[in-house]
């Protein structure tokens, strides 16, 4: 597994711009993304199959296929019908989606006071919740939350 313990800073604002972090006051929302710093992963909102309804999740971008590989979805049992209107961000200790309505459906749900400082995607596909640096010890991470549900038309990768 490859280990980032040293992320560059990234002071590129601008999600567009291929950011890998989501910091404490910023949202992804819409066709809004971020990619691993070497272009390996990319989170955001996406659609399984025909559905109608969005999820969440990070998915292999080095070798685009269509449907793409997704490795993880954060909301599989909640999606979304409006992205445009939908907030992926940290609130309240946690990373939460907020529906249409701002209600969260989906939450890393930890018991916590402190707003973690940011969200990186790491270049092995991990996303992790950190308080301090990038060097900090990650206080939530998707590989100890990993998704075995499959999605319909969507191609469910591991990790490997
Ligand atoms: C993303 O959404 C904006 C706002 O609706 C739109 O103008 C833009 O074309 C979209 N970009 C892509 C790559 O789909
Ligand atoms: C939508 O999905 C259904 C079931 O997977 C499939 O039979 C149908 O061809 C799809 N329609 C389109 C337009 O892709
Ligand atoms: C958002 O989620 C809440 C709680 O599940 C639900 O009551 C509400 O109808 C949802 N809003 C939309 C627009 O789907």
């Amino acid at each position: 597994m490859g280990i980032l313990l040293l992320l560059c800073f990234s002071l590129i604002i601008s999600f567009s711009s291929g950011a890998d972090t989501i910091y404490a006051n910023q949202f992804l929302s819409g066709n809004q993304t971020i990619i691993s710093k070497d272009g390996n992963f990319e989170l955001g909102f996406f659609k399984a199959g025909n559905s109608s309804n969005y999820y969440i999740g990070i998915w292999y971008k080095k070798v685009p296929f269509n449907p793409p590989t997704v490795v993880w979805v954060a909301n599989r049992e909640t999606p979304i019908s409006d992205r445009f209107s939908s907030k992926f961000k940290l609130k309240d200790g946690n990373l939460v989606l907020l529906n249409e309505s701002n209600t969260p459906i989906w939450s890393t749900n930890m018991i916590s006071t402190a707003t973690p400082a940011s969200v990186v995607l790491h270049d092995d596909g991990n996303l992790v919740l950190l308080y301090g640096s990038s060097s900090s010890t990650p206080i939530w991470q998707s590989f100890d939350h990993p998704t075995h549900t499959f999605l319909p038309g969507s191609k469910l990768g591991l990790l490997g």
